[in-house]
């Protein structure tokens, strides 16, 4: 496994934010995490970012142990659901900020960035400012200057939640093609049921701190393993039987039935 996160334990005073997480991915593939507001997500990508230190437990990559390995050092690109862009440098300096640790000439790097802006829609705003950009554009600029550098791991802390319902689906094609093509492992967090069942190789439901289910997106729509993962990823109904397993499930639409064994 490419991704290893393991026994991940995280408090806040007295307050346990995530509790017990496991999880592993293999490489080139994508996670979404899926979770209400202040399940643990964000918390959770900040331990893996290395922005953050859990109280217990253990982060591998590639078979290499980097909880103790601050964010610089890690082979991790954080998109932070804050943006973190650089307010007095331009869109296409954010853009290729972190193509100066790499070895590349600068006109390549323009042009690499000019691509990745084009990429995003935001080709005509390279030399625009932070502050005289929209909160959806801002958000692009985010996404671009953190793929640009192509990483291993890439982290998305709700990248899309600033674009309109259109935007959104053409950002989200943008991102499996680029992630398929480059084959990088990706963590995307998101709390849009639809979002991480079209996105997410697997998908990791959580709730209160705690991984509620792990699988791929369709085995868990198909079994959820409780009501309420099911209700969450809203379906209607469900049928259970008194052992409680899951008899049949009722979708919003009314019209399909499944079974499941
Ligand atoms: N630095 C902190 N100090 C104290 N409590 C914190 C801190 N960071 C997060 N929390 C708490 O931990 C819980 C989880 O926060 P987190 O940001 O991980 O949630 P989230 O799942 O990312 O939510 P959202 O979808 O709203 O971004 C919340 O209840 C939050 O108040
Ligand atoms: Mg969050």
């Amino acid at each position: 496994m490419y991704l290893e996160l393991s026994h991940l334990k995280k408090s806040f005073g007295e307050k346990t934010v995530v509790e017990d997480l496991t999880l592993s991915l293999p490489q080139g593939e994508l996670l979404c995490i899926l979770g209400s507001s202040g399940c643990g997500k964000t918390t959770t990508l900040n331990m893996i970012g290395g922005f953050l230190a859990p109280d217990s437990g253990q982060i591998l990559v590639d078979g290499e142990d980097i909880t103790a390995i601050p964010p610089e050092r890690r082979p991790v690109t954080t998109v932070f659901q804050s943006y973190g862009l650089f307010p007095h440098m331009t869109v296409l300096q954010n853009v290729v900020y972190g193509l100066k640790f790499q070895r590349i000439r600068r006109a390549e790097a323009r042009e690499k960035g000019l691509r990745y802006l084009e990429m995003v829609g935001l080709a005509d705003y390279a030399g625009a400012y932070i502050h005289e950009i929209s909160g959806g554009q801002q958000q692009r600029v985010a996404l671009a200057r953190a793929l640009i550098v192509e990483p291993k791991l890439c982290l998305l802390d709700e990248p899309f939640s600033n674009l309109d319902a259109a935007l959104r689906v053409k950002m989200r094609q943008e991102l499996k093609s680029l992630q398929r093509e480059l084959g990088m492992t990706m963590v995307f967090v998101t709390h849009d049921q639809e979002e991480a069942l079209i996105l997410a190789d697997r998908m990791a439901i959580m709730e209160q701190g705690r991984v509620l289910q792990y699988d791929a997106p369709l085995h868990i729509y198909h079994n959820p393993v409780s009501p309420f993962v099911a209700d969450f990823l809203g379906l209607k109904d469900l049928e259970w039987r008194q052992d409680g397993a899951l008899l049949k499930i009722i979708r919003r639409d009314d019209k399909e039935e499944h079974h499941a064994g």
